[in-house]
């Protein structure tokens, strides 16, 4: 189909995500894609900076996933997994318990990191009352962080200021301060102070009655690529623990060695009870979510009787093409080779990071954390809607970079295959773009 024709029928037809249609400007057809660039209609290339709404680990269209997702697919492309189980699913597990933090291993399976969110919250409150407390049922969450746009990873996330519309709709969750830090910041102990002050606080009144708190570990991703030190999310984890509060690391984004290693709870040596994991886990090919819990947990819904158990399905669950992406995606994980590639990314966003925060007064709050770089463009208005936010789009597109700014915070989040001359491409474009104010 002509590129012409395709965008008449998507702007009759298509509802996109996030999107006023009435302003937008028309979707980029994509045609193909390989590595970390996208092709688009007329044949022209994209490089890929935020590995396609942060789901893409290896590059687009990596081989070897492909190809276990074929193979997979003549054998066993779907099964109900309510009374049914499959190798995919099984090994997948064992794989995974291998390298997950503090020997966690109960996975239930799910389609994404929303669901994930939501079998988590309602996993830790049917925990609580299987297990004769079900004064427990308070909820807390942290400032800025994002858990998914379902009804209670939406509550979870509600700080994150994207939910006005449905704010009837959500239940209460208690929100607590998050020290978000950058490089060179010089009052990073006082705020982390502060936050953990004001969580003793809370929990002194609410810990008792609190049943999980749910967090973002080391890096709040929709919020604005906020980061906090490993340190404050080892504080946070000791206190929750010490009044039996149950921990939800919501991993959806941080996962599968985006923050550098495979998880950002090992980064900072926590373990939460319950983990939730999806985007990379398929290499970004497949929609498909964990929430692993440990098997204290799993142990509270064991019993003769049907209600302890955890009623929650999706007719999709544990789909093998997702599993088979997904063991496929663990292989090059795995590989020493990627360690190394998510090394040098780091080293690249470190050394450009300094640069521009040296040339430009404009760039506030530089951060890396692993693959992840990000800094703040100083503006009188640097919100989501804003004009400097769809001039700095416009900007990048423009010069083949797909960069989607989250109002004022500009970030990069590339696959793993980025080379060093394409990550040096997009920071010059962002140069260029804070050389002349985001205007063409
Ligand atoms: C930390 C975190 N949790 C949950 C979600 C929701 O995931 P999904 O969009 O797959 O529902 C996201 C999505 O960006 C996320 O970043």
């Amino acid at each position: 189909m002509e590129t012409a024709a395709l965008l008449e029928l998507d702007r009759a037809l298509v509802w996109h995500p996030f999107t006023q249609a009435r302003t937008a400007p028309a979707p980029v057809a994509i045609r193909s894609a390989s590595g970390a660039l996208l092709v688009d209609g007329e044949g022209r290339e994209i490089l890929d900076l935020i590995s396609s709404w942060w789901v893409t680990l290896h590059g687009h269209a990596h081989p070897a996933i492909a190809r276990a997702i074929g193979e997979q697919a003549g054998r066993l492309e779907q099964v109900i997994f309510a009374g049914c189980t499959h190798e995919p699913a099984v090994a997948l597990c064992q794989r995974l318990a291998g390298i997950l933090p503090g020997g966690l291993r109960r996975c239930f399976f799910s389609d994404n990191g929303s669901t994930a969110v939501e079998v988590a919250l309602k996993l830790a409150l049917q925990a609580w009352r299987n297990l004769g407390e079900p004064g427990r049922a308070r909820f807390l969450a942290f400032e800025g962080g994002y858990h998914g746009d379902t009804v209670g990873a939406m509550s979870a996330g509600a700080s994150s200021g994207f939910f006005e519309a449905w704010r009837g709709l959500l239940f209460p969750v208690d929100v607590l301060p998050v020290p978000a830090t950058w490089l060179g910041d010089e009052r990073t102990e006082a705020r982390e102070a502060a936050a953990l002050d004001a969580l003793d606080r809370h929990l002194e009144r609410h810990g008792a009655g609190t049943a999980a708190a749910i967090l973002e570990p080391l890096l709040q991703g929709a919020g604005g690529m906020r980061m906090h030190r490993p340190g404050f999310l080892r504080g946070v984890v000791a206190r929750l623990r010490a009044r039996g509060i149950l921990v939800i690391l919501d991993e959806v984004l941080t996962g599968f060695g985006r923050t550098g290693r495979h998880f950002a709870s090992l980064e900072a040596g926590v373990a939460p009870d319950l983990l939730c994991l999806s985007k990379g886990l398929t290499g970004g090919a497949l929609p498909m979510s964990l929430t692993v819990a440990s098997e204290a947990l799993h142990a509270a819904f064991l019993g003769e009787g049907i209600d302890r158990a955890f009623l929650h399905g999706h007719s999709f669950t544990a789909n093998p093409l997702g599993c088979a992406a997904a063991l496929a995606s663990l292989d090059l994980l795995l590989d020493p080779a990627c360690a190394l590639a998510r090394a040098r990314i780091e080293r690249r966003h470190r050394a450009w990071l300094g640069r521009l925060a040296a040339a430009f007064p404009a760039v506030l709050r530089p951060r890396v954390q692993g693959t992840v770089a990000a800094f703040e463009v100083a503006a009188p208005d640097p919100g989501c809607g804003s004009d400097l936010n769809a001039r700095m789009k416009r900007f990048f597109l423009a010069r083949g970079l797909l960069i989607r700014p989250l109002g004022g915070t500009v970030y990069l989040l590339p696959p793993y295959c980025v080379t060093d001359a394409q990550l040096d491409r997009a920071y010059a474009g962002i140069a260029e773009g804070l050389e002349r104010g985001f205007a063409e």
